[in-house]
Formats: structure tokens, C-alpha cells, sequence
């Protein structure tokens, strides 16, 4: 069996997406304020129920090739957004982070993300992590800029979103870079013992 993550931060937890967070996920997958950043448009429930089911699937693999983390705060279970690194290429990840709008602008973002980069740096063994982001999303790029990530350039017509082809911004940090918050490198569970 895949390894079982449960990873906190200073505000928020992550952990693996269970089939009850549908009716959550959907207030971030399901909503236009959201998915206008994102690679794919607003889904519907059965289009989420069944993306749900896959990113379950997938992190039962072994390798797994992909932490698609639900982030809940510490006080609640519920769902309020996702992170996720995808491994690409050698030694590399890829970012990407949502929250519920009604949740924005509390820094879950960035501490999500700061958690899975720690994550991926201290326990995938990663060497660089990039974030494509559209490059009007101001937000965004506010997180990655807050967590010391260089811009390497534009991605002409990356994604197809919302109708219409989309550039993206590559931003990056690289292991040598990345310094860990001292409360993060101590909360990382990584339970072995289901692996
Ligand atoms: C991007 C996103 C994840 C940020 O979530 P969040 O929890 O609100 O982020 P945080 O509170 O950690 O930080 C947001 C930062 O952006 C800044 N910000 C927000 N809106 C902004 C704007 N319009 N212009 C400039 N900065 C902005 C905030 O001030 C904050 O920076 P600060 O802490 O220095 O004040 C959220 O807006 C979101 O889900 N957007 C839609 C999906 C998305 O874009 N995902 C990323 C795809 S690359």
C-alpha cells in the first residue's frame, strides 16, 4: 500500500481526500470564482465524484506519482481547498493549490504550499518544484513570490480554460533555496507503517 500523509502546518492540515468530501470539494471545484484560475472549467457533481474516485485511486499506487492532498484547517475536518505535487521529470514536482473562496485571504495558501514544498523537498527527496500560473492571478503569484519563488518565464497557450487558450507564468524554487519553517519540519506524519 501507498504511504498515508497527513501533514500540518501552522493553520491548516492536509491529508488524503476521502469519497465524503464530495459536497466540500465541490464548493472549490464547483465554483467559477475558482476554476476561472484553474486548468479546467467549474465540474459538476458526477464530474467531481468521479475525479474524486481517481485521485483516491491513485494515491493507493505504489509508487505513487502524486500528492493530491485535501486541506482542512485544525479545528475542522471539512474540506476548504487542495494541494497537490505531481512528480514530472527528474527529481521534479509540480504545485498546485485552491481554496474556497468564502476562505481566501486568510494565508491557507501559503501555508499549504509551504507544506507540501517542505514535503516535497525533505521527504520525496525533490530537487526543484515549479507552479505554472496564469499571469493575472494576482493571488497566486503573491504566494509563490511570499515563498521565494523565482519567475523562469512565460508557457505561450498552456492551458485551455473557460473557453479560450491560456498562457502561464513558471515560477520555480529549487532545494538549495527552500528554508523550511522550523514548525513545519516538525509535523510531517508520514506513516511508514501503511506502506
Ligand atoms: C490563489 C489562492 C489559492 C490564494 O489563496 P489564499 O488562501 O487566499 O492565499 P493567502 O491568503 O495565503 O495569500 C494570498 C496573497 O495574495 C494577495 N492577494 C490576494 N488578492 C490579490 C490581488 N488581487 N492582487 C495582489 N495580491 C493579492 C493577498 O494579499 C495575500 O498576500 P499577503 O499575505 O502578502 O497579503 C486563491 O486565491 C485561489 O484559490 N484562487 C483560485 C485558484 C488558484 O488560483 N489556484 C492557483 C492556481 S496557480
Amino acid at each position: 500500500m501507498a504511504d498515508v500523509v497527513q501533514l500540518d502546518g501552522r493553520q491548516v492540515r492536509l491529508r488524503d481526500f476521502r469519497h465524503d468530501d464530495l459536497d466540500a470539494s465541490l464548493r472549490v471545484v464547483g465554483d467559477d470564482r475558482v476554476t476561472r484560475w484553474l486548468s479546467f472549467d467549474s465540474l459538476t457533481r458526477e464530474q467531481q465524484a468521479e475525479r474524486l474516485a481517481g485521485a483516491i485511486k491513485r494515491a493507493a499506487e505504489n509508487p505513487r506519482s502524486e500528492w493530491y492532498l485535501g486541506i482542512t484547517t485544525q479545528t475542522a475536518d471539512d474540506l476548504i481547498g487542495f494541494a497537490r505535487i505531481g512528480l514530472s521529470g527528474v527529481k521534479a514536482g509540480k504545485l498546485g493549490y485552491a481554496i474556497a473562496a468564502d476562505h481566501w485571504g486568510n494565508g491557507y495558501a501559503t501555508d499549504a504550499a509551504q507544506v507540501m514544498i517542505t514535503f516535497g523537498f525533505q521527504v520525496l527527496d525533490l530537487h526543484r518544484i515549479t507552479a505554472a500560473i496564469g499571469p493575472d492571478n494576482a493571488a497566486s503569484i503573491a504566494v509563490v513570490k511570499k515563498l521565494g519563488f523565482a519567475r523562469e518565464g512565460r508557457l505561450r497557450d498552456h492551458v485551455f480554460t473557460n473557453g479560450a487558450w491560456r498562457d502561464s507564468d513558471l515560477y520555480s524554487v529549487l532545494v538549495h533555496e527552500w528554508k523550511a519553517p522550523p514548525e513545519a519540519q516538525q509535523s510531517h506524519s508520514h506513516d511508514a507503517s501503511r506502506q
